[in-house]
Order: C-alpha cells, then structure tokens, then sequence
C-alpha cells in the first residue's frame, strides 16, 4: 500500500449498521485507518469496533472528558475492543490524560492485543477564533492547541487531534515522533460543511500531518473507493 494511502483515516461517520459497515468494506483496501466515531459507537457499540477492526486498523474517536477515574476505566474498556487508536479530549487536563494512557496500555497488555496510541483532542475544527472565545478559552486557536499539546506530550500520550492551521507549531513544539493526526481536510473544491479550519489533503500532508482523517469527501462521494483513491494521490506526491 502507498505511503498516501496509509496516511488516510476514513470516518465512517452514520449510524446504520449496514451503511456503516458497506462503507468500510468499500474504502477499507484503500486507506490506512477507519475511523469510528460517536456517532456509529452510539448506535452499534464495541461489536461493532471489533467487526470494522477486521478490516483495517480503527481510530476509535470517542473523545473521552470526564474526572481521571471515569475516563480510565473507559480507555481500557476502550483498548479491549481491539482499537489501535483511541482519544481523548485535552481540555480534561494532566491527570485525565495519564489515566487514559496509563489504563489504556494496561488494558490492552492484559488482554494480549497490541499496544494503542492515545492522542488527544486539542481544539475541535469546528471552532474559530470567536467560538473558542466564546467558551473561555485564552489566546488564538492555535495558541490553544499549542498549550494543550504540550500537556498531552507531559500526559505521556502519544500524540494530539489538530487542525490543519496547527500542524507546523505543534511539531517544531513536540517532535518528529509525536503522532499528528489532522481532521478538516477538504479537497479543492468540496464543501467545507462545519469544519472552520481546514486544508487541502496536499497542504496537510507537506505540513507534517502523519495520518489525515477524512470524513464527508470520501464517504459521501458517489464512488468512495475512487475518492480516497484520488486523495491518497494528492497526498502521494505532496
Ligand atoms: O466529514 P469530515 O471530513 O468533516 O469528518 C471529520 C471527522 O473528524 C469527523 O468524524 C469528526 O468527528 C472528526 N474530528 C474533527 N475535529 C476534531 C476531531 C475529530 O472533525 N478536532
């Protein structure tokens, strides 16, 4: 598989089960990683994880924030449904971000599977500058999404959620090894829908994006597999 096609993370975005799964049967010879996100975790739960986890590696994207006990227990439940990948949201702070990885990799140990990377979500790319300061938080969104990297990289995690915009920043800040992995990606063209900060698959990847997910402009293209396709070439030769 090309190194474009690996750098791909699918979000399998809607809730039946059926849609779901077609989708990632479709683009899952295509890409690197799908994603599950809260929508299909929802409706089908950890079966479902493991059903899509027989396709390709998942991202399961459940944003975890609550005290440092609750999300624990949830990082771990989590890490056994066989994820490789799982997140949580930065803003819970330091000690949040410990227990998940700590009880994340413990978790998976125990059961025998493979070690997921924890990473956490800096700042949603949905939010601007005026919505961000609307909820209380100081300074630009990149500022934002620096501080809180800086944690997730004290927390010991392996990596953050970031926008395009904080790609460059965040990797001078925290190294070549810490995983960046960048939503609100959309190809020339396409509808930016809710995402606020975004770039093209191209701009993304020459900034240093390790893994890009990609929502609505692979899976609700008339030929799925052929979009991720044509994206995995952009990134290719970025
Ligand atoms: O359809 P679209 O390409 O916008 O999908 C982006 C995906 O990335 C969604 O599943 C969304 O939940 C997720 N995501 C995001 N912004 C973040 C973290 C995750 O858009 N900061």
């Amino acid at each position: 598989m090309s190194d474009g096609r690996k750098r791909i993370a699918v979000a399998l975005d809607a809730s039946e089960r059926s849609r779901i799964l077609e989708l990632a049967r479709l683009v899952g010879p295509e890409i690197g990683v799908l994603k599950v996100g809260l929508e299909a975790f929802c409706a089908h739960g950890p079966e479902l994880v493991r059903e899509v986890a027989e396709l390709a590696p998942v991202f399961l994207d459940l944003k975890l924030h609550d005290i440092p006990n609750t999300v624990g227990g949830a990082a771990a439940a989590a890490a056994r449904t066989g994820a490789s990948i799982l997140n949580v949201h930065a803003g819970g702070g330091l000690e949040m971000m410990r227990a998940a990885g700590e009880r994340a990799r413990e978790a998976a140990a125990a059961a025998g599977l493979p070690v997921p990377r924890v990473i956490a979500v800096t700042v949603l790319t949905s939010l601007d500058a005026p919505a961000l300061s609307a909820v209380g938080l100081a300074g630009s969104p990149r500022e934002a999404a620096l501080r809180l990297a800086l944690l997730a990289r004290q927390a010991g995690l392996d990596g953050v959620v970031c926008s395009p915009e904080e790609i460059e920043t965040i990797r001078s800040a925290c190294g070549p090894e810490f995983l960046l992995v960048v939503p609100g990606i959309r190809p020339a063209g396409s509808a930016a829908g809710d995402q606020k900060r975004i770039a093209t698959p191209g701009a993304a990847a020459r900034a240093g994006a390790d893994l890009l997910v990609i929502g609505r402009p692979i899976t609700g293209a008339p030929d799925p597999a052929a979009a991720a396709r044509a994206i995995a070439a952009e990134i290719g030769s970025a």
